[in-house]
């Protein structure tokens, strides 16, 4: 039990979040090529393409569906389930350069560091 709640504060004192600078601009600018190829022909993104097949990644809903999780469900989601036209295969580097890409067009500002892929993502929360 004390473990646990150990543990608990652990995790908390280390708590960032997507407005903290998780991730570069050279890391969004670079996932551009493979968001049009994969990803633009059923999403929009800021101003990145208009299509309306799957749901808006930028914007109100979209934040509000993921206020409070962590960057690492949200590039997880999309490495083991976009496109899910089964176009093509993710890798979690790439999936990881998409979800800054995604940070970037809601918001949120690029740092220093890139964001990696893995579970250093699962203590970066998303925020609306
Ligand atoms: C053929 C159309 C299609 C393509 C291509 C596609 N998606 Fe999707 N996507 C969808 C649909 C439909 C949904 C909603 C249903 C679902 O979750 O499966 C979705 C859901 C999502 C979600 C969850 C949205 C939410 O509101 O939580 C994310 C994130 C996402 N896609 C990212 C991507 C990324 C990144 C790519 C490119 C690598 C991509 N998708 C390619 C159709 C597509």
């Amino acid at each position: 039990m004390l473990m646990v709640l150990l543990l608990a504060i652990g995790l908390r004192a280390e708590q960032v979040t997507v407005e903290d600078g998780v991730y570069t601009r050279a890391q969004a600018e670079r996932s551009k090529v493979l968001w049009a190829k994969a990803c633009a022909s059923c999403h929009t993104l800021g101003d990145l393409s208009t299509s309306l097949k799957g749901p808006a990644l930028s914007g109100d809903a979209f934040l509000t569906k993921w206020d409070g999780k962590t960057v690492f469900a949200l590039a997880e989601g999309i490495q083991k389930t976009m496109p899910n036209d089964f176009s093509m295969e993710l890798d979690a580097a790439q999936a990881t350069d998409i979800t800054a890409l995604i940070l970037q067009a809601n918001g949120f500002p690029a740092g220093e560091k890139e964001l990696a892929p893995g579970d250093s993502q699962k203590a970066i929360t998303i925020i609306k």
